[in-house]
């Protein structure tokens, strides 16, 4: 497999076409930005971590029934996934209130949103991810009425997946944002499910264990993704691939001894 060509960077990972047709590598880069892009810096070894818990959940997922894009971890920072089609929707579950939701309407902070809530914002950093609904969702022809059902099905069985595996750790999943594209007719779960991409807080104290960290500067962000990474996928019970199991344990290793 050889990497080839860049084809899209974005604000945390980079895209590479790959010499096989419908196959390519997603570099997770140790870029990491928060409002907007408005705060940006780059932190060693960051990549890596989204890098292995993406790849943990997706194969938790895949085993699970979920169809997605990831292929293998080809090192440590670099995935190879099945070329997708995007659909520039961001598919967010919540299930307490938290971030946005907070400041838009009348919820308080932390509270249990039963059934949880689905938001679909629309992808395009020129408009600032306007939210979307149903109706504006068919008249943008993004997806078809059936595919959107499929779509908000998926997105709440990968809610129940990942709430059970992280309530094993002792961990809450509040909400995550995920996305989704097509290769043929068939609709896979894209990009990445990270510390990026999700809200968790611990069980027990309550202390935040993802971006919130670098948004609100609540500690050293670099010092959570290394010990909820380590939470995360040195799991014993679970079923996670050999090889993610070792790259990360790999990645901890250097990070313990600097
Ligand atoms: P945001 O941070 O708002 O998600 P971005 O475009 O800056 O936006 P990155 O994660 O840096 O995000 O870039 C990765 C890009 O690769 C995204 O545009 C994502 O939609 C796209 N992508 C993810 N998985 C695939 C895939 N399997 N095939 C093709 N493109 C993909
Ligand atoms: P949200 O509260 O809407 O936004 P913010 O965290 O910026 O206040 O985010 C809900 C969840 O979805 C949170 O876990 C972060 C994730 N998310 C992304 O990863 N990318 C995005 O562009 C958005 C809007 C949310």
């Amino acid at each position: 497999m050889k990497q080839k060509n860049l084809l899209y960077t974005g604000k945390a990972k980079s895209v590479f076409r790959t010499d096989v047709k419908g196959k390519l590598i997603v570099e997770f880069r140790d870029d990491i930005t928060a409002f907007d892009g408005g705060k940006k810096d780059t932190l060693k070894n960051k990549g890596s971590y989204n890098a292995s818990v993406s790849a943990f959940f997706f194969s938790h997922l895949e085993k699970n029934g979920v169809k997605t894009h990831f292929l293998e971890m080809l090192d440590d920072h670099r995935m190879l996934v099945r070329e997708l089609s995007m659909i520039p929707l961001e598919v967010i579950v919540r299930n307490f209130a938290a971030g946005s939701i907070v400041k838009n309407y009348p919820f308080k902070e932390g509270s249990p949103l039963k059934p949880p809530v689905i938001v679909i914002d629309y992808k395009d950093d020129s408009r600032h991810d306007p939210m979307l609904n149903d109706d504006l969702i068919a008249a943008l022809r993004l997806v078809t009425p059936a595919e959107l059902k499929k779509i908000k099905v998926i997105a709440l069985k990968v809610n129940v997946l990942l709430s059970k595996l992280l309530a094993k750790q002792g961990i809450t999943l509040v909400d995550f944002k995920i996305e989704f594209g097509r290769q043929g007719k068939t609709i896979y779960l894209g990009d990445e499910i990270s510390m990026d991409s999700m809200r968790l807080w611990d069980k027990k104290s309550g202390e935040s264990l993802d971006k919130d960290v670098y948004r609100f500067n609540k500690g050293d962000v670099m010092v959570t993704y290394n010990q909820v990474a380590a939470r995360i996928i040195n799991n014993p019970k679970s079923a996670t691939s050999k090889k993610i199991a070792a790259l990360t344990k790999k990645i901890l290793i250097v990070k313990k001894g600097k």
